[in-house]
């Protein structure tokens, strides 16, 4: 008790109340946008745990910030590329994340721009709004199936697991790739493991699911573009960096693969020029998670995980458990 906390945005009251009835203060940014980077390294002064979004850089300059009465940082997300970790693990601060709550919710919206990118719907929906629509077309806004079409699933994770079972039901073929063979993935959906290569070129919807690391950054660029069916559909629910954007807009733009739904960006909330010009391209803004329900849960889950490390204890979404190893 008698803890301090800072919370870098205003999350679902459910979390928020964990925390004010067991810490002596708890802070909360106000605002729709992320604290700056001097406002952040002031409000965590001498706080004794920390509860961040994807959006927040947290690395030693942070953790310096807060100093030695920092006990924890919880992220709002299942994807902690954000906070550096290898600096937290050395300082003995163990780390949490919102794994599992968001898995069939992001596989949903990946869903959805699959279908959004293949249909042409957010096209099709400016087209009716803004009077342009003349009446029915043999040729109108023609888009590409999804039944019965092969869908590449580059990440055999949680989410991507989702995505596979989601395919069985559009009696699509699955492809998927990953470090290592993912016997769930092939039970779900059967599912055939390939190299990325083999998956580029076969697959007419290609969804990525891999977190962000030094070894996924930028992993389809202009090359792996090359190698994609002119007729296939690119949808990002991962993190930004993971596509070359600006290679991106080139496919995008030439007509070098169809279309593409991007929820996640390199820079966000920018995007690369040209991108927002695009009309066969969807782009909504990183709300994989975001539904009522998902939300809820995941506050309630970066609470009991923040609590949890205040008092010492090994929280049970822990990115560092080795940070708990060292202190017996
Ligand atoms: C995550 O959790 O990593 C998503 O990108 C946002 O919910």
């Amino acid at each position: 008790m008698g803890w301090n906390v800072y919370v870098t945005r205003q999350i679902p009251d459910a979390g928020l109340e964990m925390l004010r009835g067991a810490c002596a203060r708890v802070d909360v940014h106000e605002g729709e946008t992320a604290p700056s980077r001097d406002g952040l390294l002031k409000a965590v002064r001498g706080r004794d745990g920390l509860l961040c979004l994807l959006s927040d850089r947290i690395d030693a300059a942070v953790m310096d910030a807060a100093g030695p009465s920092l006990k924890g940082v919880a992220n709002y997300a299942v994807g902690y590329d954000n906070v550096d970790v290898a600096v937290a693990t050395a300082r003995g601060i163990p780390v949490s994340n919102t794994p599992g709550v968001l898995t069939e919710t992001t596989a949903d919206l990946a869903w959805a721009l699959m279908v959004a990118s293949a249909r042409r719907i957010a096209e099709s929906d400016s087209f009716v709004r803004s009077g342009r629509w003349q009446g029915w077309g043999p040729k109108q806004m023609l888009g590409v199936d999804i039944h019965g079409k092969t869908l590449g699933i580059v990440g055999a994770g949680r989410i991507g697991q989702a995505l596979g079972k989601r395919a069985v039901g559009f009696s699509m073929k699955v492809l998927y790739c990953d470090v290592g063979r993912c016997a769930e993935m092939e039970k779900a959906c059967g599912a055939r493991r390939v190299p990325l290569e083999e998956l580029l070129r076969e697959s007419d919807f290609v969804s990525l699911h891999v977190p962000l690391t030094a070894e996924t950054q930028h992993l389809i660029g202009k090359r792996q573009f090359e190698l994609m069916k002119e007729t296939a559909v690119l949808v990002n629910t991962s993190r930004g960096p993971v596509v070359d954007e600006a290679a991106l807009v080139e496919a995008l733009r030439s007509g070098r693969i169809f279309g593409a739904g991007l929820d996640v960006y390199e820079e966000e909330p920018k995007l690369k020029p040209g991108l927002a010009e695009l009309e066969n391209v969807v782009l909504v803004p990183h709300i994989g998670s975001g539904s009522v329900e998902t939300r809820q849960k995941m506050a309630e889950m970066a609470a009991a995980n923040l609590l949890a490390m205040l008092k010492g204890q090994r929280p049970e979404n822990c990115v560092n458990p080795e940070v708990f190893d060292k202190r017996t």
